[in-house]
C-alpha cells in the first residue's frame, strides 16, 4: 500500500511538511521495488535511500527544536531511534528474505508508514505549535 501526504499530517511548519513529503516518496519508492517484485539489490538501493533521508530529516527536526528550547525533545529523541531500529530490522528482513516480499511489504506499511503518521499527528504537530506559540510571543 503506498503511503499518501494528505491534509491530515499537515504540522503548519514548511520545513518540516516539505520533508515529511519527501519521506513519503521514498517509501514510496520502496514500496514500489515491493509491488513489482524488484530484486534484491534495487529494494535495497531504495532502502538506502529512506534511511539516508530519514538521518537527515531528523536530524533537522532535532535541530529545530534545540533552536526553540522544545522542552519534549528527549522523547521526541527516543521516538526518532525507534524509527531507525524498524529501518534497520527491515534491512535485515530483506537480506533473509533475499528480496522485498509480500510480507516484507506489510512491515513497511506498519513500522514505517502508520508509524511516520501517528508520529507527524503527534509528536511533530506538537513542535510546529510550540514553535508557533514563541514565534508569536517573541512578537508581543
Ligand atoms: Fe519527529
Amino acid at each position: 500500500m503506498y503511503a499518501e501526504f494528505s491534509d491530515n499530517l499537515v504540522t503548519g511548519n514548511e520545513m518540516i511538511d516539505s520533508q515529511h513529503k519527501e519521506l513519503i516518496e521514498k517509501i514510496n519508492g520502496l514500496e514500489r521495488s515491493c509491488e513489482t517484485n524488484a530484486e534484491l539489490s534495487v529494494a535495497v538501493k531504495m532502502l538506502n535511500y529512506l534511511a539516508d533521508y530519514t538521518d537527515f530529516h531528523f536530524s533537522e527536526e532535532e535541530k529545530l527544536q534545540e533552536e526553540i528550547e522544545y522542552p519534549g525533545m528527549e522523547e521526541h529523541k527516543k521516538q526518532h531511534q525507534e524509527f531507525k531500529q524498524a529501518i534497520e530490522e527491515l534491512h535485515e528482513m530483506l537480506e533473509e528474505q533475499e528480496g522485498p516480499t509480500k510480507e516484507f511489504s506489510e512491515q513497511l506499511n506498519k513500522r514505517v508508514t502508520e508509524w511516520l503518521y501517528r508520529h507527524i499527528q503527534g509528536f511533530d504537530r506538537s513542535v510546529a505549535e510550540y514553535r508557533n506559540m514563541r514565534s508569536n510571543s517573541e512578537l508581543i
